[in-house]
Parts: C-alpha cells; sequence; structure tokens
C-alpha cells in the first residue's frame, strides 16, 4: 500500500512537472526586442526544476472535487508563478546572498541583479495574472476569490512579512512560538493557499474548507521543518542549493531551538496530524496524503 502510493506520486510529481514547464514555456515566448533578457531570466528560474510541490498540492486538492484539469493547471502555475518569484528574490544578494538554485546559478548570477529583480517581479504579476485570467475559471467569483487568497498570503500576512521576520532573526533570538510564526508566514501562508485554491476552483465554501486548511496548516509547518533538518544534514548535490547556511546567519529555527531528534519527531507528529484532517475523505485523497509522507522523507 506504502508503495503504491508512492510510486502514484512520483508518477503524478512527473506529470504535473511536465505540465507546469509545458504552461511556463507557452507563457514565456521570447520577444524578439530588448525585452528578451527578461523572458530568458523568467524561463531559466521557472523551467526545469524544483519539486513543483505547491501546483501538486493545487492539482490533488482540485481533484478531490473533479475540477477541469485544463483549469486547475493554470492555477497551479500561478502559484508556482509566485514561488519562483519568492525563490529569486529570496537568493538575491541583499537577502541570502545564493549562487546555486535548483542545481543552476541563481538568476542574478546567470543574468545579473536587476534583471533578476525584475524577473521575479514579472513573475509575481503572472501569477496573479493567471488566476485572474478567464480561461483558468468562468465564473469571476472564483478568480477574484482565488487571486485574494494568493494575495493574501503572498503579503505582509503571509510570505512578505514571514521573509522580514526571517531577516530580523539573524540579529535576534526568537522564541519557539515566534519561530513557528515566521515559519507559518514565510512558508506556510503560501502551501496553506495551494490547497484552497483547489478548494475554491472545485467551488467549496469557506467553512467546507476547514478540514483542508488544518491539512495544510499542519504540512506546511512540516515541510519547513524539513527544510531546515535538509539544511543541517541534506545532500547539496541533491538539494540543489547551498546548505549550512541557517546556523551561519546565526538564525534561531525549529532544529536550533529543539535539537535534530525533536525537530524530527514535531515533524512526523505533524504529518500524522495532517492526515488525520483528511479522515473525512476516502481514497480520493490518498495523493494528498502521500504528499504529507512526502514532505518529511524528501531528500530535497
Ligand atoms: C524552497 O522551497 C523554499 C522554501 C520555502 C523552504 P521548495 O523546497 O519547495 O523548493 P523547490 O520548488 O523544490 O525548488
Ligand atoms: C525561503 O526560505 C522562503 C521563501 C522564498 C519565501 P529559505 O531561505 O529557507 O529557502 P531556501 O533554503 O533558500 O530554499
Ligand atoms: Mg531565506
Ligand atoms: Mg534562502
Ligand atoms: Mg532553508
Amino acid at each position: 500500500m506504502a508503495a503504491n502510493n508512492n510510486s502514484d506520486l512520483l508518477r503524478e510529481m512527473k506529470r504535473v512537472a511536465v505540465d507546469i514547464d509545458r504552461q511556463f514555456d507557452t507563457l514565456l515566448q521570447i520577444p524578439d526586442d530588448a525585452r528578451g533578457d527578461l523572458y530568458k531570466a523568467m524561463r531559466h528560474a521557472a523551467i526545469g526544476g524544483g519539486k513543483r510541490l505547491r501546483p501538486l498540492l493545487v492539482m490533488a486538492t482540485a481533484g478531490l472535487f473533479n475540477v477541469d484539469e485544463s483549469c486547475a493547471i493554470r492555477a497551479a502555475t500561478g502559484v508556482e508563478a509566485l514561488h519562483v518569484y519568492s525563490l529569486i528574490h529570496d537568493d538575491l544578494p541583499c537577502m541570502d546572498d545564493d549562487d546555486l538554485r535548483r542545481g543552476k546559478p541563481t538568476t542574478h548570477v546567470a543574468f545579473d541583479e536587476a534583471t533578476a529583480v525584475l524577473a521575479g517581479d514579472a513573475l509575481h504579476a503572472l501569477a496573479f495574472g493567471l488566476l485572474a485570467d478567464e480561461r483558468t475559471h468562468h465564473d469571476p467569483f472564483v478568480r477574484a476569490e482565488m487571486t485574494a487568497c494568493l494575495a493574501k498570503a503572498a503579503g505582509p500576512a503571509g510570505m512578505a512579512g514571514g521573509q522580514m521576520m526571517d531577516l530580523v532573526a539573524e540579529n535576534s533570538t526568537f522564541d519557539l512560538p515566534t519561530v513557528t510564526r515566521l515559519q507559518q508566514l514565510k512558508t506556510g501562508a503560501l502551501i496553506t493557499a495551494c490547497v484552497e485554491i483547489g478548494a475554491i476552483l472545485g467551488r467549496v465554501s469557506k467553512e467546507g474548507r476547514t478540514s483542508l486548511r488544518g491539512y495544510a496548516h499542519d504540512l506546511g509547518l512540516a515541510f519547513q521543518i524539513a527544510d531546515d533538518i535538509l539544511d543541517v544534514e541534506g545532500d547539496e548535490e541533491k538539494a540543489g542549493k547551498a546548505l549550512h547556511k541557517d546556523a551561519k546567519a546565526g538564525k534561531e529555527t525549529f532544529l536550533s531551538l529543539m535539537g535534530l531528534e525533536r525537530a524530527k519527531d514535531q515533524a512526523k507528529m505533524l504529518v500524522d496530524q495532517a492526515k488525520s484532517h483528511l479522515n473525512g475523505y476516502g481514497s480520493e485523497a490518498d495523493m494528498l496524503r502521500a504528499i504529507a509522507e512526502y514532505t518529511i522523507t524528501r531528500d530535497r
């Protein structure tokens, strides 16, 4: 059963990755004018790499409600565009100053800083454009709700706020509740938005989304604990990015506060808790269950 789930997951991850690459390829055809390098930088960052975990969450959640796949993949490309923007900016010299991302030079290294900033800006705009496009959903209320959901997750009460706390963390000593809040905003908010957007596409009401939000909340925290664990004991080649950066930056993480073993136990507990939120669903939610397991067993 577990092996089965795992091969289903790997197959689905591959399929979503191919679809996302195809979407970006179509959306980002390089124009024959002075904007060429902007498009090339966007393609460099967006195509060919990453686990595509956020799009997978959109697709798996939309799948619970039999949403048309050609609509769901457009919304999924939107959240991935937002994620890629966040990675480009996160890697800039003024933030984490990283040279490697997804096994390739970071965008500002492959191009230059100004082009990388613009590529991030443009992917950010592309994300909202995709969610607001009538080809993504014919009902304007659904489009508005998805767009508002992503805006909240990306803004100061979401990812941008979490990134700010992360900067402050370098020169502060945060306690566990504060680190938990930081991680929830920095990473958890977008992960929750992916699940919400899948459900919004399925026309599930806000109240009807409570258990899925619970799943996403616990999954998001487990995901970031796993990122922190990988930062300490991962393999740079597999991760495709520089590791051992959190301790060097003097950042308080789940690991520095709890120690490796307790952090691992906590991540496992969160995954079990995430799955328990899906108890009201049958086998149609197996992909979401498999994603939860993968979140802490992954090596990249
Ligand atoms: C990395 O996200 C940044 C964090 C939020 C920790 P992922 O681990 O999902 O990166 P990719 O998309 O697979 O490259
Ligand atoms: C990045 O967090 C989070 C966002 C981009 C919002 P990290 O800085 O921990 O991610 P990695 O480790 O560089 O992928
Ligand atoms: Mg960072
Ligand atoms: Mg970083
Ligand atoms: Mg990290």
